[in-house]
């Protein structure tokens, strides 16, 4: 697809669709009002016989002849007070499945004029720009690989963009916001791929995969044998009842100056979690193929780095087991001792996210961190906690905490803040190792996270519980691309210029 923006006079560009955006009520963007002109006050008749409504997210196409435009489409975009960025996304979404399987091969949008009012964090022109970008690619995205009749091929191949102001940094809003968008569908292509395909040793051959076609990437793949000498116990515990066998997969992009700490993000990367000895029940199982959504989304954050170049320094590290039941594998009571030495009695094998990550995170203190961050599917119970809208985040430190929370409101991909404070810990007392993995019944989703604070006291530390968000349940069943636009989002807020 052939994405622009341009500050185009509309009457002048010829395209086989113009879409302009009509508000509910109050005043009209310029562009609709330019419109309007040019087609002799059609959209205002429409209005006025309440053919046209622009109620949110509502779309009519309209076939013109006679025009620079072979169609118009009016995308409603609500009441200025009602608009936000989720529902500025629902009308870009709208628009997008009217535009993306139709007849015109090349649209012209002028919806970059509507202002989002309702939601302080998006109101500047750049973070919109940025959402519209994105929007317009994931909106795009597909996953047919395994279907054996293909979708047909789409007409669409040119979208024009046209906004008042379009300078360099508008330019360069857009572009990142399609870059991310892309970095997202990719995450959905990880967490879509089946898990008999998408074992660790496929996962480390996508990293290895990046780095070649990025020269700006390297990776570093790191085998059960290397695991074993460095004393990741935990992290082989988990793969130990699988035929596939584990990896600890490295990849950095070095933007910055040599003397700048690296942001550290560290992926759960089970590529299937069948819940090992401590079987989970059968209904819904097939989800757990997204058990990697933790490590996808690194991914799709790497390469968003790797397109743009920013000015900053970022190491992935990714944790990749599959974690299955065969005679090999780790029993409730086996104790383990983790690569920080300390020990740990697995009283429940399917509490195993906690367990490939305590090894990743304590692998990289080594790179000196400026913060790191990790993002995992780790608990049911943060799905019960938050639902699918926000993502979990703990913290040991404010500063970050803030910062992240921002990033996902500016990117319009949200984060909520648990506890983690030291009265939760005790919950993970054992009668025989120095912890258990495991804290009962409340709080699953603090209790997680406290054991992952005891191998990350060295640096400043976020996690991200994703159980929730990076994946859609039912009809849509599929991999979401979170949290792709807030870790970018972070990550942009640090690059140097
Ligand atoms: N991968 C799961 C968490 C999960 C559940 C993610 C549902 C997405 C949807 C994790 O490994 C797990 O099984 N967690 C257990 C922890 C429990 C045994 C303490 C859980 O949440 O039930
Ligand atoms: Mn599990
Ligand atoms: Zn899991």
């Amino acid at each position: 697809m052939n994405f622009s923006l341009n500050s185009n006079v509309i009457t002048s560009t010829k395209a086989d669709c113009l879409v302009v955006a009509l508000p509910e009520k109050g005043d009209w963007p310029a562009s609709t009002t330019e419109a309007d002109g040019a087609l002799g006050g059609l959209i205002g008749k429409l209005q006025k016989a309440g053919d046209v409504t622009g109620k949110n997210a509502e779309t009519n196409l309209i076939p013109l002849s006679d025009q620079p435009w072979g169609r118009l489409l009016i995308v409603g975009t609500g009441k200025d007070a009602d608009r936000n960025s989720a529902n500025l996304r629902m009308a870009l979404s709208a628009m997008m499945s009217v535009l993306k399987d139709g007849p015109s091969k090349s649209v012209l949008i002028t919806l970059t004029e509507t202002a989002v009012t309702g939601d302080e964090s998006v109101s500047s022109e750049l973070a919109k720009l940025s959402l519209i970008g994105r929007t317009l690619e994931d909106q795009l995205y597909l996953f047919s690989d395994f279907k054996s009749e293909k979708p047909t091929a789409r007409k669409l191949n040119k979208v024009l963009v046209s906004a008042s102001n379009a300078g360099k940094a508008q330019k360069e809003a857009f572009n990142l916001g399609l870059a991310t968008g892309r970095g997202m569908n990719y995450t959905r292509d990880l967490g879509n791929t089946p898990p008999n395909i998408c074992h660790p040793v496929w996962l480390a051959e996508q990293a290895t995969k990046l780095a070649a076609d990025h020269d700006c990437i390297k990776t570093e793949i790191l085998d059960e044998k290397q695991m074993k000498k460095l004393g990741m116990n935990s992290l082989l515990a988990v793969g130990q009842g699988s035929t596939q066998p584990p990896r600890l997969i490295v990849m950095e992009y070095r933007g910055g100056n040599a003397k700048d700490k690296p942001h550290v993000l560290v992926g759960k990367g089970i590529t299937f979690d069948s819940g090992g000895i401590s079987l989970k029940p059968g209904a819904g199982m097939d989800e757990m193929k997204y058990d990697m959504g933790g490590s996808a989304a690194v991914f799709g954050a790497m390469q968003v780095l790797a397109e743009t170049q920013p000015e900053i320094n970022v190491v992935a590290v990714i944790a990749a087991a599959e974690n299955m039941p065969d005679g090999n594998a780790t029993r409730p009571g086996d104790i383990v001792t983790t690569m920080s030495g300390q020990t740990v009695e697995i009283l429940n094998t399917d509490a195993e996210g906690r367990l490939v990550l305590c090894d990743a995170l304590t692998y990289v203190k080594k790179f000196d961190p400026a913060a790191v961050i990790d993002l995992a599917t780790l608990t049911g119970a943060c799905i019960v906690a938050l639902g699918h809208e926000a993502t979990g985040l703990l913290a040991n430190n404010d500063a970050l905490a803030n910062e992240l929370l921002a990033a996902g409101d500016r990117a319009s991909d949200k984060a909520w803040r648990l506890p983690l404070w030291d009265e939760y810990q005790p919950l993970l007392d054992s009668n025989f190792a120095d912890m258990a993995n495991i804290g009962g019944r409340s709080a699953g989703t603090i209790t997680a996270a406290c054991f992952l604070s005891r191998f990350t006291k060295e640096y400043n530390w976020a996690h991200l519980d994703i159980a929730g968000t990076a994946w859609h349940s039912g009809k849509a069943k599929g991999s979401s691309g979170r949290p792709v636009p807030l870790l970018v989002n972070y990550l942009m807020s640090h690059a140097g210029k």
